[in-house]
């Protein structure tokens, strides 16, 4: 069996975006992304795999939101659009994945360009954004 099947995203220190609470939802994330990547589970269990990355993506989101709401985060707006955006895509993908359609190695790609590319540009963004003000709080 190949044991790297259940490890295609892999957590690093560099992900941070240096705020705890949302550090670790997003660790979370790239595991039940791994779930859903799983080629050995059965219909069933990507079925609560798919359930649980929903459920755990919208109250993530709302979390950050919230979060952002809090620290008049000047991009609360576009970010907000950008997590709709992704909800709209995660949809199209969880239907496609539920009924078997989704190649694996879409689910990857997709599940890869949405961790990696919003964790990495639009959340870091604010990460640097909540760092400033920490920064200037204590000056
Ligand atoms: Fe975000």
């Amino acid at each position: 069996m190949d044991s790297s099947a259940n490890n295609n995203f892999v957590w690093l220190d560099e992900y941070k975006i240096g705020h705890d609470t949302v550090d670790a939802q997003h660790q979370y994330l790239f595991e039940l992304a791994n779930r859903i990547i799983d080629p050995n589970n059965d219909q069933q269990t990507t079925h609560l795999n798919v359930e649980a990355l929903y459920e755990y993506t919208h109250s993530h989101f709302r979390d950050e939101e919230l979060l952002m709401e809090q620290y008049n985060y000047p991009d609360y707006e576009l970010h907000k659009k950008a997590h709709k955006r992704l909800i709209a895509e995660l949809n199209a993908v969880s239907g496609g994945i539920l009924t078997d359609e989704t190649p694996r190695a879409d689910v990857v790609k997709f599940m890869s360009d949405w961790l990696l590319i919003h964790i990495l540009d639009e959340d870091m963004s604010f990460g640097n954004f909540l760092r400033k003000i920490a920064t200037q709080s204590t000056n």
